[in-house]
């Protein structure tokens, strides 16, 4: 069976990918550095799919320890590229540790790649390329639009190093996703999102508000150009997202790609607001979570939502899940982090 190497498989969107892919029948082996993850992750996974998946804690960055992750597991044929830096306001502070992390990891993939005859590489990249997006549903075409930070361009220039290396190689194929603002946790609640100190997403900071851990929710402008005022975004449950990375990668093996460097949006094609989805939140869930207008957020986008339409046509998938669900899930995944402490 085929092998797929999954980096920051024990992440947020890798480690539910980790198990869409085992029960999709692929083996695994999941390289991380836990820099922003916990080994107890496996444990989750062990839980829900019956088998420990294969882990080596390696640094992507790290040419040695990558080579002989390649050399231990000879029957890899297709990467799926998650580990990375993605705290917007600390990659303005940091920006060469960004560029470090998440341009040199994917350099030494793409070496280690060709030595090894490794052709196919997923790549998880981000509608942050689109910045604000003239024409809404943004699709695949729209142009990329000046990166408004430091870890939002080094998703824009991995996206151009993976188009460079392909137009030098006929032999590699890459598929690029970008995602909208994927939520949620597995129905189990055994594995989630795991945010490091204060959350900077929206949907941990509000699990975590009805939790109690934090006092209030900040809602981050209440000016903007929509109907409650709210930024909009389109939130995709992160199972859905998984399972377009097992699509991708059968896509990719059955050598179905029609062009070398294929990109696909993945969201759901729906654009919720800040408010409807605290509202959401609470009436599904009956937990009250306080919360405050405050100011806009610096570079925050006012609105965005995918057309999703190439990847329902072309790769044949459509996210499924309802918010109301996703949230739900959200809340349960929160709730057993508590009863764990
Ligand atoms: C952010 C990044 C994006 C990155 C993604 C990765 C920016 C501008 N964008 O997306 O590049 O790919 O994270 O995780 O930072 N909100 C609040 N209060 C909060 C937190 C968020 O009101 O405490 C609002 C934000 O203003 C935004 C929405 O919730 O309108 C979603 O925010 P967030 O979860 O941070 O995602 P993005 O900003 O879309």
């Amino acid at each position: 069976m085929a092998r797929v190497l999954v980096t920051g498989g024990t992440g947020y969107i890798g480690s539910h990918t980790v198990v869409e892919l085992i029960s999709a029948g692929y083996d695994v082996v999941i390289v991380d550095n836990l820099s922003n993850s916990d080994a107890e992750v496996l444990n989750g996974i062990e839980q829900i799919i019956g088998k420990r998946p294969p882990f080596e804690k390696v640094d992507c960055n790290d040419y040695a320890g990558m080579e002989q992750v390649f050399n231990k597991y000879d029957d890899i044929c297709a990467v799926i590229h998650f580990a990375a830096s993605k705290a917007v306001g600390e990659s303005v502070e940091k920006p060469l540790m960004y560029y470090r992390n998440n341009i040199g990891s994917l350099i030494t993939l793409l070496e280690l790649m060709k030595e090894h005859g490794v052709v196919n590489i997923v790549f998880s990249s981000s509608c942050t390329v689109y910045g604000q997006p003239d024409i809404l549903p943004v699709d695949e075409n729209a142009p990329i639009k000046p990166a408004l930070s430091p870890y939002g361009n080094t998703k824009q220039i991995n996206e151009e190093i993976i188009r460079d290396t392909a137009h030098s190689d006929a032999s590699l194929h890459a598929t690029l996703l970008r995602y909208f603002n994927p939520i949620g946790a597995h129905p189990s609640a055994l594995i989630g999102e795991l945010p490091n100190g204060v959350p900077q997403n929206l949907l941990p900071f509000v699990t975590q508000t009805a939790a109690g851990i934090r006092k209030e929710l900040k809602v981050f402008g209440d000016d903007y150009d929509t109907p409650d005022g709210s930024c909009i975004r389109d939130y995709i449950n992160v199972i859905d997202l998984a399972k377009a990375h097992v699509v991708a990668v059968r896509r990719m093996l059955e050598k179905k790609s029609l062009e070398q460097v294929e990109v696909f949006n993945l969201g759901t094609g729906r654009g919720l607001s800040v408010l409807e989805i605290l509202r959401t939140f609470i009436k599904v869930t009956g937990v009250n979570v306080p919360y405050q207008i405050v100011g806009r957020r610096e570079g925050d986008i006012e609105k965005v939502w995918a057309n999703p339409d190439k990847a329902n046509n072309v790769l044949g998938w459509k996210a499924q899940e309802t918010v109301e669900d996703t949230l739900l899930s959200a809340w349960r995944w929160q709730q057993r982090l508590m009863n764990k402490v």
